[in-house]
C-alpha cells in the first residue's frame, strides 16, 4: 500500500515561543513535520529565523517573529504576525523560559524578577494576546512548559520553582476559565539535554559530577530527556488526538517524580 500518512497537525496553525532552541526548537521542527504552519518566536531573532529557515529548506510553512514574552507589545505582535501569515492561530506554545541558581538571600531582585517575568509573567503576556483570537474562533489550544521543579523543590532554584508551580496552577486555572472552547494543559519536563541545560552544566564547579547528578535524577530512565521526547508530548497536547485533555500537568520525566 501506498497511503500517504495522515499528519497529526496538518493545517493548525501553531506559534511557539523560545523556539531558537532547545525544547522550543525541537517542537517546533516536529510539529512542521506534522503538517503544522510554525510561528517561531524567540528573543533572539537569529535564532529564531534559523529555526523557521530550516522549516522552510525541509518544505515546511514557517515564520519567525522576535519578541521578548513579558512585553504585552511583543506578544501582541508575535500573535498578530502569526494571524497574518496564517490567517489563524490554532495553537499557543508558551515554551520559553530561563533559571537562575541562589537560594532567597542569594538572589536580587532583578534576578527574581527576570525569572518570575520570563517563566510566569510571559505565560500570562502571551496567553493574554492569544485568548482573544481563540474566542473569537471559538477554539484554542494552550500548551505552557512547566517543570518537574514546579512539583518538586530543587536546591538553590526559589525563582525557578515557584515560576513553574505558578504556571500548573496558571494552566489549571486558564483551563476552567475558558473551556469547552480552549483547552490549556501543561507539560513537565525531567532532565532533557539542552542548551541551556549545558550551558548551567557548564557554570557548575564539577561539571560532570553534576551531569552525573542529573543522570541520576531522571531515575528510572537513568538519562537525560532528548529535547524531541519533550517535543512529542507537545505534539500529543497539540494534535487533536488529546481533545479531551485540559488543565492537566503532564509529566515527562523518566521517573524523577515516581516517590515524590
Ligand atoms: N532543559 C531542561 O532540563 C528543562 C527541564 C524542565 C523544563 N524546561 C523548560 O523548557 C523550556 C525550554 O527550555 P530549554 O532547556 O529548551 O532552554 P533553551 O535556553 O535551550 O531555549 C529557550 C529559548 O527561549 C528563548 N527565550 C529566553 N527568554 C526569552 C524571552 N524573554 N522571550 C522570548 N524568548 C526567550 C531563548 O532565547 C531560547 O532560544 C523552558 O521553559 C524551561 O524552563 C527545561
Amino acid at each position: 500500500m501506498n497511503q500517504k500518512r495522515s499528519q497529526r497537525l496538518d493545517g493548525k496553525a501553531v506559534l511557539i515561543t523560545g523556539a531558537g532552541s532547545g525544547i522550543g526548537k525541537a517542537s517546533a521542527l516536529l510539529f512542521a513535520s506534522e503538517g503544522a504552519l510554525v510561528a517561531c518566536a524567540d528573543v533572539i531573532s537569529e535564532a529564531a529565523e534559523e529555526t523557521a529557515a530550516t522549516i522552510r529548506s525541509d518544505g515546511g510553512k514557517a515564520i519567525s517573529v522576535q519578541g521578548d514574552v513579558r512585553s504585552a507589545d511583543d506578544a501582541q505582535r508575535m500573535v498578530s504576525s502569526t494571524v497574518s501569515a496564517f490567517h489563524k492561530l490554532d495553537v499557543l506554545f508558551n515554551n520559553a523560559g530561563t533559571g537562575i541558581r541562589g537560594s532567597v538571600h542569594e538572589l536580587n531582585e532583578e534576578q527574581w524578577d527576570t525569572v518570575i517575568g520570563i517563566n510566569l509573567k510571559g505565560v500570562f503576556q502571551c496567553s493574554k494576546a492569544a485568548i482573544p483570537v481563540f474566542l473569537e474562533q471559538e477554539s484554542g489550544n494552550i500548551i505552557n512548559t512547566a517543570s518537574t521543579f514546579g512539583i518538586l523543590a530543587s536546591p538553590r532554584y526559589p525563582a525557578y520553582c515557584a515560576s513553574k508551580g505558578g504556571v500548573i496552577m496558571l494552566t489549571k486555572q486558564m483551563a476552567l476559565d475558558y473551556g469547552p472552547q480552549i483547552r490549556v494543559n501543561c507539560i513537565c519536563p525531567g532532565a532533557t539535554d539542552t542548551p541551556r541545560l549545558r550551558r548551567n552544566m557548564s557554570l557548575r564547579p564539577d561539571p560532570s559530577l553534576h551531569e552525573q547528578e542529573l543522570l541520576k535524577l531522571n531515575r528510572a530512565a537513568g538519562r537525560l530527556a532528548r529535547p524531541e521526547e519533550i517535543a512529542n508530548a507537545a505534539l500529543f497536547l497539540a494534535s487533536d488526538e488529546s481533545s479531551f485533555v485540559t488543565g492537566s500537568a503532564l509529566v515527562v520525566d523518566g521517573g524523577q517524580t515516581i516517590d515524590a
